[in-house]
């Protein structure tokens, strides 16, 4: 039994279509796919088509991300502000291309599902965690510890910190596959594992996957994403070409200089001029 597991595409299209055709070739009898599979990148309406794709050709099993909350959320009225800005416009311009059966897909979707396999150890797959859509399970942390203690599956699969990631402990283990779409490490490649049940025990082979980063980045310039994502859209681009997630840093930093200059701001309503300056600093633009 060999399974794939992907998560964070964040609609790099270009980065989900070289994993799904590396796949192809790879014995694979089913797909875990563990969620934020929209955002960030052009042609989210393409994305929800890929994973409808994956859906006929094979057995798969898909929980929902924190981003696919956010458009959920969204869609259902809840006041949230969106404007055409960095730290919110590529979430609008998403909301904005999806159809509305993507928009009933995404929200048919469940924060978390177990796979029950005759013959194999059963597994959880979450993106942050069941408690906590966007809780990040990094390894060796005590939320970490403290999330293992109370699943009832010996095996966790979950997303959202784009690292790849195996842990170890009290007997169970924690699998992320990393991200396919803005992958920390190496330069415009797609992470993803495949999870073999051999000798009693999943195994996991993890697996990073090169793409065609000028068609990556022609993406963006055909797209109205590049004006309506204020420096976000540029934050992802330097991610894909440098393998490191900018977007938080550069948020991070416009967030001081904010309140460095009295500025009364939470995350959500830094404006622009210090996404500008922040994005000068770190090189983005
Ligand atoms: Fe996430």
């Amino acid at each position: 039994m060999r399974l794939a597991v992907l998560s964070d595409v964040h609609s790099n299209n270009v980065a989900f279509s070289a994993c799904i055709e590396d796949i192809s070739k790879s014995f694979i009898d089913g797909i875990c796919l563990l969620g934020d599979y929209i955002s960030d990148c052009p042609n989210p309406q393409a994305t929800i088509d890929l994973i409808k794709g994956l859906k006929k050709d094979y057995k798969t099993w898909i929980v929902k991300g924190n981003r696919e909350q956010y458009l959920i959320n969204h869609d259902n009225g809840i006041d949230d502000g969106w404007t055409y800005c960095s730290y919110k416009g590529s979430l609008l311009y998403t909301y904005e291309n999806l159809r509305q059966e993507d928009l009933d897909f995404l929200r048919s979707l469940p924060i978390s599902c177990s796979v029950n396999i005759e013959g194999t150890d059963p597994l959880l797959l979450v993106h942050g965690s069941q408690r906590n859509i966007k809780e990040l399970l990094y390894e060796d942390t005590q939320n970490t510890r403290e999330y293992m203690d109370l699943t009832q599956e010996n095996y966790i699969l979950c997303g959202h910190t784009h690292r790849q990631t195996y842990y170890e402990y009290n007997g169970k283990v924690l699998i992320n596959p990393g991200s396919v779409g803005v992958a920390i490490g190496k330069v415009a490649t797609a992470h993803y594992c495949i999870i073999e049940w051999i000798e009693d025990r999943w195994q996991v082979e993890y697996r990073g996957i090169s793409y065609d980063i000028d068609k990556f980045r022609r993406m963006f310039h055909n797209s109205s994403l590049m004006e309506k994502g204020g420096l976000w859209p540029k934050c992802i681009i330097k991610s894909v070409e440098e393998g490191i997630n900018w977007g938080p840093l550069c948020s991070k930093r416009a967030y001081d200089y904010a309140i460095e200059e009295g500025f009364e701001a939470d995350y959500k309503n830094i404006p622009d001029r210090y996404w500008e300056k922040a994005a000068r600093d770190l090189g983005i633009i």
